[in-house]
C-alpha cells in the first residue's frame, strides 16, 4: 500500500502546474483553438501526437497536424492519420469554419461522423477512411460543393449514400469496406428506395452526443470551481496513476519466493491438487525468473514442476487493494467449478499477502498465437479447423452452461492454448472482470485487447456475450489468414483484418485471406468457415450468431461429418 501512495504523491507538484497551466488557458485562445481542444477532449487515447496541443497558445497554429492561414490564423488543414487516435469525433469540428482538409484516416475513430461537418464548407478534402465509424454518412455532407477528395473506406457506415450532392461524384473507391452501405456509387441499390436517399432518411439520433456530454464535463469541472476542481483533477490523476502502474508496473522488484514467504495460504479446488499447501509453498519459494514463461496484460506465468512430474503454470497477479480479497475469492471459486475439455482449468489459487497466485492446468502446445505466428513449422488445414472448433465449444460453454453465463471479455490467440496433440483450450475466462471490477469506480477503461474488440464494446465499454462472439469472429479469421488482426499487412492498406475481409467480401474474393503457406485448405469448407466469421463480425450485434449456433453450424457445414467424434460427452 505504501509503496503506491509514494508512487501518487511525486508527481503531484507537477499535476498542480499541469493544472495552473489549464486554468490561465481560458482568457487566450482563439475559437478555432477552442474548437481543436474540444475535439481532442473526445479522444480517448493516441500515440501522444495531441500532447503538445498547448491549451495556453494563443492560436493553435504551431499544433501538430494543424495548419493556419497565414494572414487570419485560420485552421484550414487537420491531418492526423496513422496516430492511433481512438475516440469519437467531436461535432465542435463543425466549427473550423474555414476547414479546407481533415485527413483523420488509419486511427480509430468510432461513433458517428458528426453531422456539423456540412458546416465545413470550405472542405475540399475529407479522408476519414480506415476508422471504426459507424451509422450513417450525413446528408450535410452532400452540400461541401468545394469536395474534391472523399474517402470513408473501411468503417462501419450504414445505409444509404446520400444521393443529392456532391457526393455523386465519387466512386466506389471512396466507399469500399462497409458492409451495410447502399447506393449508386457502389452499384448496391437500396432496399427501400432505389438509388439511395439523402435528404429522406434522416441517421437515427445515436449516442454521439451522450459521448460529447461525458467529454464536456471534464472541463467544464476545470473552469467551474478552481479548488475543488484542481483536488479532484489530481485524486483522478493520482487514481490514473495508480491504475496504469498496477496494470503496467509488473515488475516491481519483488520476487515470487518474497510474496509467499510473508505467509501464504493454497486454497485447492476440488481436492485437484494431490499436494499439501506446504508442498506447494516449498516449491513456489524456488520459483524465479528462468521459470517464466509468458507474461501479458493480467500478470507473469511460471511453469510450476512438481517433484512427481505434473506440471502446472502458475498466473502470477500483484495485488493491489486488501478489502478486495473477498470478492476475488468468491469469484476464484466459481471460476474453478469450471470445468470442460475445451476450457483451461483452474485448479486452486495461492492467497499471499502481495499477490494471487492461480494454479492452472499447463498446457504444453504453447499458445495459439505462438503456433500461427512464431512457429516455423505450420499448422495445417485440420489442425487450423480442430482448433477453431475446440475454442468454439470452450467458448459456447461458458455463454451457455455455465450459470452465471461467462462473458470471456478477452478472446485473442495467446488465450486459446494448446495441448500436446493440438487440441485448443480457453483460458483467462473471468479474468477480464474479475480486474476490471476491482478498479471499476476509476475508470471504465475497456478491458480486451485491440484488434480483437467489438465496435459497440469500444463505443460503450460494455461486454456481451456478442462483444466476445465478434473476437472470435476477428481469432477465426486470424487463424484462417495466419496473420495477427493487426498484422503490417493490414495496416499498410489502411486496414485491419475485420477490414480486409470486408473490402474482399464486397468483391467476392474472400477466399484471398487464406494463409497461401496452410497446406491441405478445402474450399467448401472454407466458404462455411468463412461465412460464419464473416457474420460474427458483423457491424451489428444483433446479426452475429451466437456460439451455439456457430458450434452447430461448424459441426454440420465445416467439419466433415463422422458421427462418432459428432457428440463428445464433455462437450455439452
Ligand atoms: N496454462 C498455461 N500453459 C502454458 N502456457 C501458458 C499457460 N497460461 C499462459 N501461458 C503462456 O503465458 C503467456 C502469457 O499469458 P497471459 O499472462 O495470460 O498473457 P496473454 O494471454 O495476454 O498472452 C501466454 O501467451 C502463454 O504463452
Ligand atoms: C452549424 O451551422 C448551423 C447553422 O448553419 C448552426 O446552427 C450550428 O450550430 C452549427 N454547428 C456547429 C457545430 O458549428
Ligand atoms: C461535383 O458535383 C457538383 C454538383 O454537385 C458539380 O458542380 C461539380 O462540377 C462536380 N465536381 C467534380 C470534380 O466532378
Ligand atoms: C480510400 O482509402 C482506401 C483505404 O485507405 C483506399 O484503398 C482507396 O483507394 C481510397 N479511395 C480513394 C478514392 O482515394
Ligand atoms: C458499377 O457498375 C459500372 C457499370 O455498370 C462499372 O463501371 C463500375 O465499375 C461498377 N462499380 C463497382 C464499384 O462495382
Ligand atoms: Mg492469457
Amino acid at each position: 500500500m505504501s509503496t503506491f501512495l509514494i508512487r501518487c504523491l511525486v508527481p503531484l507538484p507537477f499535476y498542480l502546474l499541469l493544472l495552473y497551466i489549464l486554468m490561465n488557458q481560458s482568457k487566450a485562445l482563439s475559437p478555432d483553438g477552442e474548437a481543436l481542444l474540444s475535439f481532442r477532449n473526445s479522444i480517448v487515447s493516441s500515440d501522444g501526437v495531441l500532447r503538445q496541443w498547448r491549451p495556453e497558445d494563443p492560436d493553435p497554429c504551431g499544433w501538430k497536424g494543424v495548419t493556419c492561414d497565414l494572414e487570419t490564423k485560420r485552421v484550414i488543414y487537420l491531418s492526423l492519420p496513422h496516430h492511433k487516435l481512438s475516440g469519437s469525433i467531436s461535432p465542435d469540428i463543425g466549427k473550423l469554419e474555414l476547414l479546407k482538409l481533415l485527413a483523420l484516416h488509419n486511427n480509430n475513430f468510432y461513433g458517428t461522423i458528426p453531422s456539423e461537418l456540412g458546416n465545413c464548407t470550405e472542405l475540399q478534402a475529407l479522408d476519414i477512411s480506415s476508422n471504426s465509424l459507424s451509422g450513417y454518412i450525413p446528408p450535410s455532407l452532400g452540400k461541401l460543393d468545394k469536395l474534391s477528395t472523399f474517402n470513408v473506406s473501411t468503417n462501419f457506415l450504414v445505409g444509404p449514400i446520400p444521393s443529392d450532392g456532391v457526393l455523386t461524384n465519387f466512386s466506389g473507391n471512396s466507399f469500399v469496406g462497409n458492409r451495410g452501405l447502399c447506393g449508386k456509387q457502389i452499384n448496391i441499390t437500396c432496399k427501400d428506395d432505389s438509388g439511395g436517399a439523402g435528404t429522406k432518411s434522416q441517421p437515427p439520433i445515436l449516442d454521439q452526443n451522450q459521448f460529447g456530454k461525458k467529454k464536456y464535463s471534464g472541463r467544464l469541472l476545470i473552469s467551474a470551481s478552481a479548488t475543488v476542481g484542481a483536488l479532484l483533477l489530481v485524486a483522478l490523476m493520482c487514481f490514473w496513476g495508480c491504475f496504469l502502474y498496477k496494470k503496467f508496473g509488473k515488475n516491481d522488484g519483488r520476487s515470487l519466493a518474497m510474496d509467499v514467504s510473508g505467509g501464504a495460504s493454497i486454497v485447492m479446488f476440488h481436492g485437484d491438487l494431490p499436494y499439501s499447501s506446504k508442498d506447494i509453498i516449498k516449491k513456489l519459494e524456488t520459483l524465479n525468473e528462468e521459470h517464466i514463461i509468458g507474461s501479458g496484460g493480467f500478470g507473469t506465468v511460471y511453469k510450476l514442476a512438481m517433484d512427481d512430474g505434473n506440471v502446472f503454470a502458475l498466473k502470477r497477479i500483484v495485488k493491489m487493494n486488501e478489502c478486495f480479497d473477498r470478492f476475488f475469492e468468491r469469484e476464484l471459486e466459481i471460476l474453478g467449478s469450471i470445468k470442460h475439455r475445451y476450457l483451461v482449468n483452474l485448479r486452486g489459487y495461492c492467497n499471499s499477502p502481495t499477490s494471487k497466485l492461480l494454479i492452472y492446468d499447463f498446457l504444453p502446445g504453447g499458445s495459439l498465437d505462438e503456433a500461427l505466428h512464431e512457429r516455423s513449422e505450420q499448422l495445417d488445414w485440420d489442425a487450423r479447423l480442430n482448433i477453431i472448433m475446440g475454442a468454439a465449444k470452450g467458448l459456447a460453454y461458458l455463454h451457455h452452461d455455465c450459470s452465471p453465463r461467462i462473458i470471456h471479455r478477452d478472446i485473442k490467440s495467446s488465450n486459446i492454448l494448446l495441448d500436446g496433440n493440438l487440441e485448443a483450450r480457453v483460458s483467462d475466462f473471468g479474468l477480464a472482470k474479475l480486474l476490471e471490477d476491482e478498479e471499476s469506480h476509476i475508470t471504465t477503461i475497456v478491458a480486451g485487447t485491440f484488434g480483437y474488440l467489438a465496435p459497440e464494446y469500444m463505443q460503450s465499454g460494455r461486454a456481451t456475450e456478442k462483444t466476445d462472439i465478434y473476437s472470435f469472429g476477428v481469432l477465426m479469421l486470424e487463424v484462417l489468414a495466419g496473420k495477427r488482426p493487426t498484422d503490417a499487412s493490414f495496416i499498410e492498406k489502411g486496414l485491419n483484418i475485420v477490414g480486409w475481409l470486408n473490402f474482399l467480401v464486397t468483391e467476392n474474393r474472400q477466399r484471398e485471406i487464406v494463409d497461401p503457406q496452410c497446406e491441405g485448405v478445402q474450399s467448401e469448407s472454407l466458404d462455411a468457415l468463412l461465412s460464419v466469421a464473416t457474420q460474427c463480425v458483423s457491424p451489428g450485434p444483433e446479426d452475429r450468431p451466437t456460439m451455439h449456433r456457430v458450434v452447430q453450424i461448424l459441426e454440420s457445414e465445416v467439419m466433415t461429418p463422422c458421427p462418432s467424434d459428432f457428440y463428445d460427452s464433455n462437450s455439452d
